[in-house]
């Protein structure tokens, strides 16, 4: 099995999550690609989406999936999404796609994140991924230098403008012991929009695709 096989194993099984006749979060990726494709096998049994991006918005769109805005929906029962890394603890690092802000703000609605991984994602301690960080364009070299004060090695993401109109920058050379912290002491940088340590609302449930089949994680 290639990545992609894998990817579109772990997408598959996370549609045993989809609870009829509901409205659910989508997240954004190649994995959630996966994901969006086979919900469109059974559009008929839901009642539509709140999509993390344009991208997938887009993609839901084409299928014929209904899209609702956030601000007309009171609660979504799943939240089901990719992530760059995931720990033992379901700690996630996400934004490797740039959509880490909507990504945070579906999952904080959502009562239940299902996170989607091939097995390649599953670390020990994470920071081996460059953490993304959502940035205020005219603070960019105000956060590049507090990042560096903070033991990091940050560079603006070339060419990238996330759908809120902000920059990202990755951050390398981290290795994030404890993240619930971490991730609050990087929301107090000013000019942070949103960083892409999703600690403090991990994953709920973790499908892994391995070689062997999907594995769950609780
Ligand atoms: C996008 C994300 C994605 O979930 C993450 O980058 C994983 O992507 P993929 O499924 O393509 O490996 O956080 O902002």
């Amino acid at each position: 099995m290639n990545q992609d096989d894998l990817k579109r194993s772990v997408a598959n099984a996370a549609l045993a999550y989809v609870p009829e006749g509901q409205i659910i979060g989508v997240g954004t990726g190649s994995t959630a690609n996966f994901f969006i494709d086979g919900l469109a096998q059974m559009k008929d049994r839901i009642r539509g989406a709140v999509a993390s991006s344009e991208t997938s918005a887009a993609r839901l769109r084409a299928h014929g999936i209904a899209l609702f805005d956030l601000n007309d929906v009171s609660e979504l029962s799943v939240y089901i999404d990719g992530a760059d890394e995931v720990d033992g603890r379901l700690c996630m690092v996400k934004g490797g796609g740039a959509a880490l802000t909507r990504e945070k703000i579906v999952a904080a609605v959502a009562q239940r994140f299902v996170c989607i991984c091939d097995g390649s994602k599953l670390v020990d301690t994470l920071g081996a991924f460059p953490l993304p960080i959502e940035v205020i364009p005219m603070a960019t070299a105000q956060v590049l230098r507090a990042l560096t004060a903070l033991g990091g090695t940050p560079s603006v993401r070339a060419g990238v403008v996330t759908d809120n109109g902000n920059a990202i920058v990755d951050v390398r050379g981290l290795r994030i012991t404890e993240p619930e912290a971490f991730e609050a002491q990087l929301n107090n940088i000013v000019g942070v929009v949103t960083n892409g340590i999703f600690a403090q609302r991990p994953a709920d449930v973790l499908l892994l695709a391995t070689a062997q089949g999907v594995r769950t994680m609780l």
